[in-house]
This record gives C-alpha cells, sequence and structure tokens, in this order.
C-alpha cells in the first residue's frame, strides 16, 4: 500500500486510510526500535535535511533520530546559525540546499503555511515539522499511536484537548485526525483561548468547566500556553490559569474513573499540568516521545516510497 500523496503538509489532506497505513508501519518499525540493533537499510540512498527556522527539542531529535534508524544521510539546518540572518529568502535557502541532491526536507517554521510554499516550488518530498498557528501532523500521528496503545483504538474514545487552543497547530492536527478516525472530540479552556466558531466549523464539543470535560473524556491533552504567539492579554495570569485550567492529582481523583493524560511537550509544570500529575502512571508523555521515533520513521518511510514510485 501506498500513501495517497506526496508531501506530509498537514493531517487535513490524509485519507483515513492514509492515517492507518502510517500507524501500521509505525507499529512495524518500534518493533525494529525494541532489537538490540536497532538500524534498517530502508533509506540507504535518501538524503534528508532538517530546515528548522524554530526552536525544537523533541521533534528535531526525533526526526533525526528516526533518519539515521533508517540509514538516511542527514544535513541539520538552523536559521540561527545559517545565512537567513543576512536576509537569504526561504526560497533561495532551500534551492541552493536543494542543488546538493537532497531528496526530503523536513521544516519547521513560525508562519503558517511555509511548507505549503515550498511544496510548490521545489521538487523535494516536505515533510511539516509544525507551521506557526496552522498544523504539526506528526505530532497528531504519534499522540494518535499512543492513545491507540494506551486504550486499545481511537473509534468511539472520548479525547479532550485541554488549554491553549487559538494558537495550537497540536489542537488542530489532533481534532483533524481523531474525527477522521472516529474519535468524539472535545477541547476545553478559556473562552479567551477557544476560537469562537470552532464548535460548528469542526464538529466538535467545547467545555468551558474543566472539570466537566474531564469528566468526560477517556484521555485528556493538555496543551501549553503558547506566550510566544499571543500578542495580547488573553488570561490575568499564570497563576490563575492554573487555578481555574490547571490538571491537578485533586482534579483527577474526584473523578470516577481513570483517565489517560497526555501532553505533546514541552511542558510548564504548575501552569497547565502539576508535576504530580505528569510524572504520575496516569501519564503517558514519555511513551508519546518514544513513539514519535517509530511514527517519524513510518512517514519518512512511506513518502521515500512515495518518491521513487
Ligand atoms: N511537541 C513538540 O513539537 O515539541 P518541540 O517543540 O520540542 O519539538
Amino acid at each position: 500500500m501506498q500513501l495517497s500523496t506526496k508531501h506530509l503538509l498537514g493531517i487535513k489532506d490524509l485519507s483515513p486510510e492514509d492515517i492507518s497505513l502510517i500507524l501500521e508501519t509505525a507499529g512495524q518499525f518500534k518493533e525494529v526500535l525494541q532489537r538490540p540493533v536497532k538500524k534498517v537499510p530502508s533509506l540507504r540512498d535518501v538524503t534528508i535535511v532538517n530546515l528548522f527556522y524554530e526552536n525544537s527539542t523533541r521533534t528535531r531529535i526525533s526526526f533525526e533520530l528516526a533518519e539515521k534508524r533508517l540509514s538516511a544521510d542527514t544535513i541539520n539546518f538552523s536559521a540561527s546559525a545559517s545565512s537567513v540572518s543576512k536576509g537569504e529568502t526561504l526560497l533561495d535557502t532551500v534551492n541552493n540546499i536543494l542543488s546538493m541532491k537532497v531528496d526530503m526536507v523536513v521544516m519547521r517554521h513560525s508562519a503558517s503555511g511555509a511548507p505549503h510554499f515550498l511544496a510548490k516550488h521545489i521538487p523535494a518530498a516536505i515533510v511539516n515539522a509544525g507551521d506557526g498557528i496552522n498544523e504539526h501532523p506528526t505530532q497528531a500521528l504519534l499522540d494518535a499511536y499512543s492513545i491507540k496503545d494506551a486504550t486499545g483504538g481511537l473509534e468511539g474514545k472520548k479525547v479532550v484537548l485541554i488549554g491553549d487552543i487559538m494558537h495550537s497547530r497540536v489542537a488542530l492536527s489532533n481534532i483533524y485526525l481523531l474525527k477522521k478516525m472516529g474519535a468524539e472530540v472535545m477541547v476545553a479552556g478559556p473562552p479567551t483561548l477557544i476560537p469562537r466558531h470552532i464548535k460548528e466549523a469542526l464538529n466538535i464539543e467545547v467545555e468551558y468547566n474543566l472539570k466537566k470535560a474531564l469528566e468526560w473524556c477517556d484521555v485528556a491533552n493538555v496543551l501549553r500556553i503558547q506566550l510566544e504567539r499571543q500578542n495580547q492579554v488573553l488570561f490575568s495570569s499564570l497563576r490563575e490559569y492554573n487555578l481555574a485550567y490547571g490538571v491537578s492529582r485533586k482534579l483527577l481523583d474526584g473523578l470516577k474513573k481513570e483517565i489517560v493524560i497526555m501532553h505533546p511537550g514541552p511542558i510548564n509544570r504548575g501552569v497547565e499540568i502539576d508535576s504530580d500529575v505528569a510524572d504520575s502512571g496516569r501519564s503517558i508523555i514519555l511513551q508519546q516521545v518514544e513513539n514519535g521515533v517509530a511514527v517519524r520513521m513510518a512517514v519518512l518511510y512511506l513518502l521515500a516510497g512515495k518518491r521513487t514510485a
């Protein structure tokens, strides 16, 4: 089987069959990652550039590790250490890199749509590693893999995304993916951090009361307040945000059931999530990071197959 698309720009463009194929392939690569020798020769003839115009810890290391486990040749590019600071455009930068015979570009950029722009102008396969407030498709794929792993499936599962929905590319990619795969989706947080017409536009539930949201769900995916993307005051203080919307052990202990706690990272402990929740047995935060390598191996492997097809 093959993906229906040449690039991974967003979950919006994937079919449910594409998503299932990526998750199944990730399962096979997860087995490879349990072996003493964690490397396969699948991408031995492929050169990939990791083009990061914005900070990253997890996504960048995860892609780099996935590429190395697949035996690809990799080049790492940071905007801060490049000629971008001398005024070079995105397209000129990428064309210069491509002239060195690069096959795939993994790209993170603060501008929504930057990877879509590149995909229109260059022949390499593009993987979106997060664009502005638009999408973060591999995060949603690894979140879905982790939910399946923890709960047995996606169909019919009740998943709430909590916090700064307005500025979160993780939220949008998760909503697209979970809806395509038959999960029920809710967003919860202060009204100022939830887009006004999201309920009708994306056919999801909206809840402003955190306790009610937690009572409704099987899985809670807690999101960071994206202060770097907010250009106005949207809540009074981080302390008050924590009191109203921080996921605490007391809140979880008050539920009549166990729920799965997720977070894409980086965590702001004591703001959106308390340490005794993030580090508890209910949390699968580090499993998400572990699963990310297998999921990104699957994405790169399937897109490379598309490239040579
Ligand atoms: N989850 C995530 O995208 O983390 P990084 O910003 O560290 O890559």
